[in-house]
């Protein structure tokens, strides 16, 4: 198997063109709806380059993502950004980078909407107060939300959307891995009886990320969803799935590095971490990894190789018995994964190898003592070293 090559040294964060492309491609056969890649899920330079003529455009989260998004997107992409994050030192060049921008509140709408270019397209980011996350720190609609005006505070505000000037649009985005575009549908039903309105006065809306597309079983509510507020209200509609195009092009390959018992258990330490994934940690989820079986005879507890007594994936069944040197392979790992992983410990970052559409593994980039230092404030002439490793540069 591809993924288990020698030529591939761990541990790696493999990416597969072919699963990008397919994936878009499916995405883009939804009608009257245009659709933007948010770079926060994975914003390596190759894969936007990728994307680019597949989408409509970018959705970004800060003035260094809007600077990569700009730096990549073609002519007619757009760059749509959305962050409670703005700042008084970065807006003017936000506003040069970006064509859409929902403000996360009326403050910050107050703050800034005088400060951009006259093209750029002025939205709200709305908090529909219609929650469909159970795990409140992924839950955008989650009691006292950071995240976009709630509705009811918008409507004490405005009863007539003409009172916000230069507002032509409203964003949302309000779930997670969710295969149910029903949830969608409710919640722009629910947009519709609190601001009937304010819908007829504007000309765009942003639906968010959030739904794994190629797994529901309801696509066609999508469709009525879009086709609703295509009738009612003419506007023009994005969608910005990050897991949905990349979660499942991602791995990460890692070896086995160390093998011993614990407590009656068999812990097998990998080259990897939960600080590569940190996601795993956070939100402690056992990943899915290829050739595991669940009625296998062979069990081991996976461990990462950092000092953290809690760097543990799961215990995990085999057929065969594990031995140093196997490769452990995670699955969909490509979203929320490199844009979060970090050198606890100094343990290097996995390198990035693409599978591309020519069938060619092609190594990307392979992290560095350098790329560790640089981020230590030393002075890199201050640290005399001699080449020890192939790490080293
Ligand atoms: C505003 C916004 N849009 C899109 C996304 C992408 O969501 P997902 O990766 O679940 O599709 C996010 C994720 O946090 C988001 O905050």
């Amino acid at each position: 198997m591809l993924l288990a090559s020698d030529l591939i040294s761990t541990p790696a964060f493999v990416y597969i063109e072919k699963i990008i492309q397919k994936k878009l491609h499916n995405i883009r056969k939804i009608q009257d709806c245009n659709i933007l890649y948010p770079l926060k899920t994975c914003a390596l330079a190759d894969v936007l380059r990728l994307m680019a003529p597949l989408n409509n455009g970018f959705s970004v989260s800060s003035l260094f993502e809007a600077m990569l998004a700009k730096d990549i997107a073609k002519k007619n992409n757009v760059i749509h950004i959305t962050t409670p994050g703005l700042r008084p030192d970065e807006i003017e060049n936000i506003s040069e980078l970006c064509d859409y921008i929902s403000f996360n509140s009326i403050s910050q709408w107050k703050l800034y909407h005088s400060k951009l270019k006259s093209e750029i397209k002025q939205g709200l980011r709305i908090n529909p107060q219609l929650s469909f996350v159970k795990d409140d720190r992924y839950n955008p609609c989650r009691k006292q939300s950071k995240l976009g005006i709630p509705l009811t505070e918008l409507l004490h505000e405005l009863n007539d959307i003409s009172s916000i000037k230069n507002i032509s649009g409203f964003l949302f985005h309000t779930n997670c891995e969710s295969t149910d575009f029903n949830d969608l549908l409710e919640t722009v039903k629910h947009i519709e009886a609190y601001l009937p309105s304010a819908l007829k006065k504007i000309s765009w809306i942003n639906l968010g990320g959030g739904y794994l597309f190629d797994e529901s079983e309801n696509a066609e509510v999508l469709t009525e969803t879009i086709s609703l507020l295509k009738s009612r209200y003419e506007l023009d509609i994005f969608i910005e799935p990050g897991n949905g195009t990349i979660r499942d092009a991602g791995y990460i390959v890692s070896s086995v590095i160390d093998l011993f018992k614990s407590d009656n258990r068999v812990i097998a330490v990998l080259d990897t971490t939960v600080n590569h994934m940190p996601e795993v940690f956070m939100y402690q989820y056992k990943p899915d990894i290829v050739g595991e079986s669940c009625n296998g005879k062979y069990k081991y507890i996976l461990a990462g190789a950092s000092c953290l007594a809690g760097d543990i994936f799961g215990e995990y069944k085999f057929n065969q018995p594990l031995k140093i040197g196997n490769r452990i392979i995670f699955k969909s790992m490509g979203a929320y994964t490199l844009v979060k992983a970090n050198m606890f410990n100094g343990i290097n970052l996995p390198s990035i190898y693409a599978y591309t559409l020519e069938r060619e593994l092609v190594l990307k980039r392979r992290f560095t003592y350098d790329d560790f230092i640089s981020r230590c404030v030393v002075k890199k002439n201050v640290v005399k070293r001699k080449k020890v490793c192939n790490s080293c540069s």
